[in-house]
């Protein structure tokens, strides 16, 4: 089991290379399946949770080399269309696979996902979506049997909320699928944009993605690509935060602003300086933050649920009052406790969270409790008086690419140990 201790106190000051999104490189790599051919995914991300995405690649007969960066993939045959569940366990989103491999199999054996650490997880859009279709579920004993007797079909679906993880179901299943697809209310986060992209390179015809109605028309065959994966937005938010907590100076490369424009006006109110370049966005930390009085997390545009923890850790030390409601996720505030232990002064009533800023935090022995949360207390760590100890990195290792590494490069006193 590894940790990372942290000396706090130090202000971050340089440059960092933004790696490619998670969220974006998941979906991608299950659409890998229904390529003919080779697929070359560039910047994509060296975490866990992409390694986990490989291995259940190669157990379906895919074929997958990394090379730093870059993803190899081929799947001239699928092998099996089952996912066994220590591969379904170990990555908490493979249930995006359930598309892609529908989609190029007509049948797919899953074990069906259980809660996870931001509570239950439902995926009963997504098996409704594929049930317009043309999919049929069997669902016993915690497995998921999916058949496309008649094969899938285009369909009229109108999701009741625009989740991320129904949406690219519904565009994986629907690529390959006989006719014209319509899906409302569909998500309009940018990694949705990157997997509609990612397709159409292989040959898919889609538009509409990012404005809420995507529309879908099946075609025979895709083929294989060269894609380079979009830049993390969420690490991108973390990196700054850091900076903005540390009150240091930060320039991050390898992004423009855009992807971050539904925080980057909350870090200026909080009182940074902050320039957007086409490859780089700079921040300037000021003397002290400013609380900004209310931030709702809501699904695309709106303010993010996976920034939520990392601006709470931020806010915990700033000048005033922050109030935050939490709407998408039923138990998105374990990190609270970890944040309180450190000095932070934050009460929980259902949906929100009342932060009162303080002027320092202190380093504390604490437990990541899930990726953002994890990422919340190691800006806590980077900004407290003394040290911090933190357990149950791997949920941190899920989002960010050797983030000791990136945190050191800036100054910190950060360390991983066994
Ligand atoms: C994705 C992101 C995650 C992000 C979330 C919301 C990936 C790999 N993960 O997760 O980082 O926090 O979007 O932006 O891209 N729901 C149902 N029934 C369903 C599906 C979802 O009730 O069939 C609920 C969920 O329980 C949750 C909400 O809808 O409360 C949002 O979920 P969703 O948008 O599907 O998130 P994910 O795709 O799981």
């Amino acid at each position: 089991m590894q940790k990372l201790i942290i000396d706090g106190g130090v202000p971050l000051e340089g440059e960092i290379l933004l790696h490619g999104a998670k969220n974006s490189a998941l979906p991608i790599l299950a659409g890998t399946l229904l390529c003919h051919g080779e697929t070359i995914l560039k910047n994509c991300p060296r975490l866990t949770d992409v390694f986990a995405a490989c291995r259940i690649l190669t157990h379906l007969g895919g074929r997958c080399a990394i090379q730093e960066h870059a993803v190899t993939v081929s799947v001239p045959e699928l092998r099996s269309d089952t996912i066994p569940e220590n591969l379904m366990q170990e990555m908490r989103s493979s249930i995006i696979f359930l598309g892609a491999v529908l989609g190029r199999a007509g049948t797919c054996h899953v074990s069906y996902p259980g809660g996870c650490e931001l509570g239950p997880r439902p995926i009963d859009m997504h098996l409704e979506a594929l049930r317009q279709m043309g999919a049929v579920f069997t669902i016993s004993g915690g497995q998921l049997e999916a058949a496309a007797p008649k094969g899938l079909h285009g369909a009229e679906i109108h999701l009741p909320f625009p989740s991320v993880g129904a949406t690219e179901n519904v565009m994986l299943a629907a690529v390959l699928a006989k006719g014209r697809t319509t899906l409302h209310n569909a998500a309009r986060e940018p990694e949705i944009c990157d997997l509609a992209g990612f397709l159409r390179s292989c040959g898919a015809n889609l538009s509409g993605d990012g404005e809420g109605t995507i529309v879908i028309e099946g075609v025979k065959v895709l083929h294989g690509c060269t894609y380079a994966i979009m830049p993390d937005r969420i690490a991108g938010i973390t990196y700054l935060s850091a900076g903005a907590i540390t009150g240091g100076t930060i320039c991050l490369r390898g992004t423009s602003g855009e992807p971050m424009q539904n925080v980057l006006p909350v870090l200026r109110q909080a009182g940074c300086r902050i320039y957007e370049e086409t490859d780089c966005v700079h921040l300037m930390a000021p003397r002290r933050l400013k609380a900004v009085p209310f931030l709702q997390t809501m699904p695309h545009p709106g303010f993010p649920t996976d920034v939520q923890a990392i601006l709470m850790a931020m806010f915990s030390v700033a000048d005033g009052v922050t109030v935050f409601e939490e709407n998408i996720f039923e138990n998105r505030y374990r990190h609270v406790d970890a944040l309180v232990k450190m000095g932070a002064k934050i009460r929980v009533s259902g949906r929100i969270a009342v932060v009162r800023g303080v002027r320092f935090l202190s380093g504390a022995s604490v437990t990541a409790t899930d990726l953002r949360g994890g990422a919340a207390m190691v800006l806590a760590g980077l900004a407290a008086q003394g040290t911090t100890e933190i357990r149950q990195i791997a949920h941190i290792d899920r989002g960010y690419e050797a983030i000791e590494q990136t945190f050191q490069k800036l100054g910190a006193s950060i360390r991983r140990e066994n």
